[in-house]
């Protein structure tokens, strides 16, 4: 029997693509580093079924060459990168990689807390250099998190997975959400509104996707609501946060730092973030583990197999 076609956009981890060959032809070599548009329409032009990541734009126009698509599965749970109108337009199925990756995200975001709280970074680039002379009373301070107060933007599943890990550092949780959830076995979770969070919260860290109505919604007028103690935590979509709102406040001290692992236009970074010692930045990580983005890839392959065996896809989005 011949294989179906498949485009792969990346070079995903090795049991994956070991995995994919065996069941597909690839149109394509997948690349290490982000294809050019030119390389995604030619994979796709021939193809049954697209994985892709978040670092693709699959557009309308894009989507208009396809001639034989039937499924997209992002290799991803946030799907923004996707025009799922145009997808639907041509009956084309898209589908993510939910629930799996939430507990890597939620270990990274508690890493870039830590890290950007305590100056880890800073620490380790000091003894790296060979600049360190010795214990220092007043070396490296940074801010307690044990007690302090954690706001959750976005309480789906890895707000979630944030909120209770918070138990441990004897955290009280705020939350808010733009669909009203209630937990029932976490009273210790408050539900407040954006501006109380904003105000109250020594952490706030955002789980929201990016869509229309998450676009800056950390801007000018909520980040002069924060505390100039409190501390700024992205590990969801970076357009969520205006970026140059962001550099300007923690450069006038109303912000005391900020822990960034998304950009609002990756992989670019805002020049000022980069030159402030208290913003701690991390390449994207959140799914970052070999488990986790092995098993990433075998839900996508699931997905297509589905499709491609006329059964309903297991992590339809659209
Ligand atoms: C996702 O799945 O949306 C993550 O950002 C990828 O690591």
């Amino acid at each position: 029997m011949s294989k179906s076609h498949l485009y792969v956009t990346r070079r995903l981890p090795d049991p994956v693509m070991t995995a994919l060959t065996e069941r597909f032809h690839l149109t394509q070599p997948p690349e290490t580093a982000p294809p050019n548009r030119d390389t995604v329409l030619a994979g796709i032009r021939d193809a049954e079924a697209l994985i892709c990541t978040l670092a693709e734009q699959i557009d309308a126009p894009m989507l208009s060459k396809t001639l034989h698509l039937r499924v997209i599965a992002n290799y991803a749970v946030g799907y923004n990168n996707i025009d799922l109108d145009a997808a639907r337009a041509r009956n084309i199925i898209v589908t993510n990689t939910p629930d799996i990756l939430t507990e890597s995200t939620a270990d990274l975001t508690w890493a870039l807390l830590l890290a950007t709280a305590r100056r880890v970074p800073e620490g380790h680039s000091l003894v790296q250099h060979g600049s360190w002379t010795g214990w220092e009373p007043r070396q490296l301070l940074g801010a307690d998190v044990f007690g302090r107060t954690l706001g959750i933007i976005g309480m789906g599943r890895i707000g979630q997975a944030v909120a209770q890990r918070a138990a441990g550092f004897k955290m009280p949780v705020l939350y808010h959400s733009h669909t009203p959830k209630d937990f029932p076995d976490h009273s210790s979770w408050k539900s407040v509104g954006l501006d109380d969070i904003l105000a109250q919260a020594d952490f706030l860290t955002l789980h929201v996707p990016l869509t229309a109505g998450t676009r800056h919604l950390i801007g000018p007028r909520e980040l002069q609501l924060m505390r100039p103690t409190a501390f700024l935590i992205n590990a969801a979509r970076g357009p969520v946060v205006d970026e140059a709102a962001l550099v300007e406040a923690i450069q006038e001290g109303r912000l005391a730092g900020a822990g960034l692992d998304v950009y609002e236009h990756e992989p670019a970074i805002h020049r000022g973030l980069l030159a402030l010692n208290n913003v701690v930045t991390l390449p994207h990580l959140g799914s970052a583990t070999h488990a986790t983005r092995i098993r990433m890839g075998m839900v996508c392959l699931e997905n297509v197999v589905a499709v491609m065996e006329g059964r309903p896809a297991p992590n339809r989005v659209a």
